[in-house]
């Protein structure tokens, strides 16, 4: 016994960095990340998303360069979003065969060949966001009828009819998973029937189970021009309830989600280790764009270091129980692991 009578020492296990490294519980590989990217109709350039610094509405030709970019550096998917040139109240360029997010599939699935048959090695998954609200002209995720009280409400089951033909659509193009975002009741179990029927059983849903009303969505509405009067608050989840969170997630897993997603992440970890310690799927994490818009505006001003926060966010996200990362420094954070430069790669 020493005379300080301290038996254990934690600190040992700190004390070099090759030794942190032996016992990080947890790391980031850039398999498990998967890049956001907007493609939008009509652009003959990528436009900048400025409350998004480094972040840009792509051309379908820079599109097909961002992908064989997420590619190369081995991420583990592309999740798209579309900017259509022309909305209306149902949305229907959202299911149009030739509609911007279809265009953005076909071309990304090219590029994504393209780059493996060069490398030899498999590229990312690509995902398509499954929801109304960039292709309607309210910005609702769903369409639009007269509730109790007269103002407009988003109809829940006119919805599912339209997510339906959406996720066709997309599976058509080539989109290996559908991703319903939009909260309707009973949408993961529509869009498997939908899916099924029409000859897609091998498309997968990446359910977003847990999805949060909030305001760190704002550069997001930037970043998809959106239209949007109001909130979400009557379909999207209230950040009071956790273990409505829990349920949400159960009913995705019961109708038949392959991946179930919380959204926010940053500030729903809770909910996330609550979902992950339940699912017997994987479990996706979205950091949006608020979360990325914060990080880099404290980091513009020097307020803190870019990059150290940039990891942190991520690997808290991993430690609560994510397996899969959407956040918009997939690329770059792929980077950083590659390169070696950070001890937890
Ligand atoms: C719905 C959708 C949204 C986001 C992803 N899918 C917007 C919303 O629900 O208001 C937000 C992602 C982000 O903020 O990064 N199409």
């Amino acid at each position: 016994m020493s005379t300080s009578g301290i038996v254990y020492r934690p600190r040992r296990l700190r004390t070099t960095p090759r030794m942190r490294r032996l016992v990080a519980e947890h790391r980031l590989h850039p398999a498990d990340l998967v890049l956001p990217l907007f493609v939008k109709e009509g652009l003959d350039e990528p436009a900048p998303i400025s409350s998004m610094p480094g972040q840009v509405q792509h051309t379908e030709a820079t599109l097909r360069a961002a992908v064989a970019a997420a590619a190369r550096a081995g991420l583990g998917g592309v999740m798209l979003f579309g900017i259509p040139a022309h909305r209306d109240a149902t949305g229907s360029q959202g299911d149009a065969p030739d509609g911007i997010l279809q265009r953005g599939i076909r071309a990304a699935r090219e590029a994504v060949a393209a780059v493996e048959a060069e490398t030899g090695r498999p590229g990312p998954v690509v995902m398509a966001d499954t929801c109304l609200d960039e292709f309607t002209d309210h910005g609702h995720c769903g369409v639009l009828t007269d509730g109790p009280d007269g103002t407009a409400v988003v109809d829940n089951d006119a919805t599912l009819e339209r997510y339906a033909a959406m996720a066709v659509a997309q599976a058509k193009a080539g989109t290996e998973v559908v991703s319903p975002s939009g909260m309707m009741d009973g949408q993961v179990a529509v869009i498997r029937d939908a899916l099924d029927e029409a000859g897609f059983e091998h498309v997968s849903i990446l359910a977003y189970s847990a999805k949060y009303a909030s305001p760190f969505y704002g550069p997001f509405r930037e970043a998809v021009d959106s239209a949007l009067q109001g909130d979400r608050r009557t379909y999207q989840m209230d950040a009071a309830n956790a273990r409505e969170g829990l349920r949400e997630a159960d009913l995705d897993l019961a109708e038949g989600a392959d991946m179930v997603m919380v959204k926010p992440a940053g500030s729903y970890l809770d909910v996330l280790r609550g979902v992950a310690d339940r699912s017997d799927v994987p479990v996706a994490a979205y950091q949006v764009s608020g979360e990325y818009a914060m990080i880099e505006a404290a980091a513009a001003n020097g307020w803190i270091d870019r990059r150290a926060s940039v990891l942190e966010s991520v690997l808290s996200i991993r430690r609560a129980g994510a397996d899969v990362i959407l956040t918009y420094w997939a690329l770059e954070i792929a980077g950083w692991l590659t390169e070696g430069q950070e001890g937890r790669a």
